[in-house]
């Protein structure tokens, strides 16, 4: 199977978990990347099944828009039950790294209001330690310096994101050579520094179910 067919297939097995769940007053958290489009474009036709979505990201609200799926700013919304987002990376409990499509901020807080956050990733993306995959930190571009100086001193080695600007007008630094054992500790150190927006750790606040793409089908992970 190639990487692409198994997107397709978690996110194929993401819409079947949500879809006996669903009501016709549903709203769906909807993430960012190429996974995230699987599933949104899988979600698509089932669009009868629920009322809308709330987005991740400009890219995925135009998305959904473009399937004519109705796309809801999230204080306007109660009740999240699911959010379904793709990863770079997963550990076995979960924790996750995200960001490469510097989506991380909004990601993070529709994460943080869904009652249930599904992962969906092929299985290349299921590591032991996370911290191979660069992780990225969102910033304000004043403080790019500062920041980068921050992190040197927490052991990493920070990229600047060339030519990249997220949707809320701010910078993202790569942080290179991470071996991250203790994931909560360092999301919480990151999002010390002054000047960070949020970092791509999702450990805090990790995903409760990893749906991944493998050769033999998709198997199904609980945060322990
Ligand atoms: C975007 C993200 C994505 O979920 C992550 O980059 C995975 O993307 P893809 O599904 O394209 O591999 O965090 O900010």
């Amino acid at each position: 199977m190639t990487q692409d067919q198994l997107k397709q297939a978690v996110a194929q097995a993401a819409v079947d978990f949500i879809l006996p769940k669903l009501s016709d007053k549903s709203i769906v958290g909807v993430g960012t990347g190429s996974t995230a489009n699987c599933f949104i474009d899988a979600l698509a036709r089932h669009k009868g099944a629920f009322d809308g979505a709330v987005a991740s990201s400009e890219a995925t609200a135009a998305r959904l828009k473009s399937h004519g799926i109705a796309v809801y700013e999230l204080n306007t919304v109660g009740d999240l039950e699911f959010y379904v987002d793709g990863a770079d990376q997963s550990d076995e409990r979960l924790h996750l790294i995200k960001g490469g499509g510097a989506a991380l901020t909004r990601e993070k807080i529709v994460a943080a209001v869904a009652r249930t956050f599904i992962c969906i990733a092929d299985a290349s993306k299921l590591v032991p330690v996370l911290g191979t995959f660069p992780l990225p930190v969102e910033v304000i571009p004043m403080a790019r310096s500062h920041v980068a100086r921050q992190l040197v001193k927490l052991g990493g080695d920070p990229v600047y994101r060339e030519g990249v600007k997220t949707d809320n007008g701010n910078i993202i630094l790569d942080v290179h050579n991470l071996h991250i054992i203790d994931p909560v500790a360092l999301e919480r150190d990151i999002n010390a520094i002054v000047g960070v927006v949020t970092n791509g750790l999702f450990a805090a606040r990790p995903a409760d179910l990893l749906l991944l793409g493998t050769e033999h089908g998709v198997k199904a992970l609980k945060a322990s």
